[in-house]
């Protein structure tokens, strides 16, 4: 086997000898690159965010922006990351270093002041300014930005803000970031890292790599994997090391043997069929939000309120199911969708219900040595969708209740009732009382009301230090009622 390496802004690097659990982050510090900074070590403050080249979803190559302090360093065997020191240009002999685009609009509407955030926002912005299907809403020249209140999020250049949803900035204020963000123009195209996108990025290496006592492997096949879980069940596996790497960074846990899965192809399909369509559990979301392109309403209303930007970068359906926590953000919705995931180990496959999934307090009923290779809705979809995540901030929060709803209504009756509740119980949860007070209702303001008592009286919520449980309680029926005053305009009673 090959020792690992890693290109780090075009210059290739072997990763030994660091120990296995060497995040990107530290990696890049202990060589000088000391751009990359460590803010949080938790993936919320965005001071770590390095560019990566992965398989794009509109051309061969998207430079995707992710949380070095997240990421173990083994995990990018073979792989190109470009930190904010590779972006500007290398002037001729004797003259200043080219900024980049970002960096040029940053310093000069002074987005940047103790500069601690700075490289952190200059990769984020990097990456939503090489998005292939970024494009000007109107003449960038003119300056323009949407007005205050307006409601959009996006710049005259089609910059998305929420890129820059993981990124915090203790000192400068987000409006000169934010008119930064605005201003930055199209790629040109003698631009290196733009042309770098028609490129087909490294393919993922099969690596074992292997340090002191503990090891990172990466095997090149679901096969390969589940044998490997098979002869190691006590091996902790990642797809985008989300979780993991908190746990790592936070709690300073380490593991004998890290299997990494987000690059088995077997886990990387996204197909739509006659009656379901599945989504490979090692689909990033930000993959699957842009392959799916609104296909599945629910999900799209999911997305954006899940984490940041940086972390769906990462993040997958797999691993926020793999956890099996209460309150991640997409068991509700997939709940109510009906999903069903297939599970696969060394002797086969086999399709469980998410309602049949979850045993217990982070518990499930996936066997050691299984691994999620697909999660499936099935089709069709019904119609009345919502997904109302209660936290205290609008982005990039834990939610305190996540309530999902998918109705099927006809002629004012509601002929289906799902929905998916997180942050009541110890696990995530149907409403299964409030559904058959719905089903076979009229759809008006009293049977919203009724069913909103019931609503209140699902799971066992519990007082913490994110919510009471009065107010959990007090959400649920909320949320039943804000659907009806939602739908009642479209939907007849
Ligand atoms: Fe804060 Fe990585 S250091 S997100
Ligand atoms: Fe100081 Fe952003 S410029 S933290």
């Amino acid at each position: 086997m090959v020792a690992a390496r890693i290109t780090v802004n075009g210059k290739e690097t072997r990763i030994s000898p660091a120990p296995a659990h060497t995040t990107v982050l530290d990696f890049l510090r202990e060589r000088g690159l000391t751009g990359t900074k460590e803010g949080c070590a938790e993936g919320e403050c965005g001071a770590c965010s390095v560019l990566v080249a992965r398989p794009g979803v509109d051309r061969p190559t998207d430079w995707v922006a992710v949380n070095a302090c997240l990421v173990p360093v083994a995990a990018l065997d073979g792989q190109e990351v470009v930190t904010s020191e590779g972006l500007a240009t290398a002037g001729a002999s004797g003259t200043p270093a080219v900024l980049h685009p970002v960096q040029e609009e940053m310093a000069v509407r002074g987005g940047s002041q103790c500069g601690f955030c700075t490289p952190g926002f200059i990769c984020s912005m990097a990456s939503e300014f090489y998005r292939p299907d970024r494009c000007a809403h109107a003449d960038p020249a003119d300056g323009s930005v949407p007005a205050e209140g307006s409601g959009s999020e996006h710049g005259p250049n089609g910059f998305d803000l929420h890129a820059l949803s993981g990124n915090l900035c203790r000192c400068t204020g987000y409006r000169p970031i934010r008119d930064a963000a605005y201003a930055v123009g199209m790629p040109t195209e003698d631009d290196p890292l733009a042309q770098r996108r028609d490129q087909s990025p490294p393919g993922p290496a099969a690596t074992a790599y292997t340090q002191d006592d503990s090891a990172f492997l990466r095997p090149g096949t679901l096969a390969d994997a589940v044998r490997l879980l098979r002869e190691r069940p006590d091996a902790v596996v990642v797809a985008g090391s989300t979780d993991w790497g908190v746990e790592v960074n936070i709690r300073s846990r380490r593991a004998n043997c890290v299997v990494a899965v987000d690059r088995l192809p077997e886990l990387r399909g996204l197909h739509v069929g006659s009656d379901h369509i599945e989504i490979g559990a090692a689909q990033t979301l930000t993959e699957i939000e842009r392959r799916l392109g609104g296909a599945v309403p629910l999900l799209a209303e999911l997305f954006p309120q899940f984490a940041s930007r940086l972390i769906r970068n990462s993040a997958t359906l797999g691993g926020n199911l793999g956890t099996g926590s209460p309150i991640g953000d997409s068991p509700p919705v997939l709940l109510a969708l009906e999903a069903s995931l297939v599970l696969a180990d060394a002797d086969g496959e086999r399709e469980v219900a998410l309602c049949d999934y979850f045993t217990g307090y982070r518990q499930s009923v996936r066997l050691p040595g299984e691994l999620i290779r697909a999660v499936r809705v099935p089709l069709p979809l019904s119609p009345v969708t919502a997904f109302h995540k209660i936290a205290k901030r609008r982005f990039d929060d834990i939610s305190s209740v996540a309530v999902a709803f998918a109705l099927d209504i006809e002629d004012g009756t509601v002929r289906k009732a799902r929905i998916g509740l997180g942050g009541v119980a110890a696990t995530p949860i149907r409403a299964l009382a409030t559904e058959a007070a719905l089903e076979g209702e009229p759809w008006t303001e009293r049977t919203a009301e009724a069913a909103a008592r019931v609503l209140r009286a699902e799971g066992t919520p519990m007082d913490d230090h994110r919510a009471s449980a009065g107010y959990r309680t007090a959400m649920l029926g909320q949320s039943l009622l804000k659907l009806y005053a939602r739908t009642t305009e479209a939907v007849p009673s």
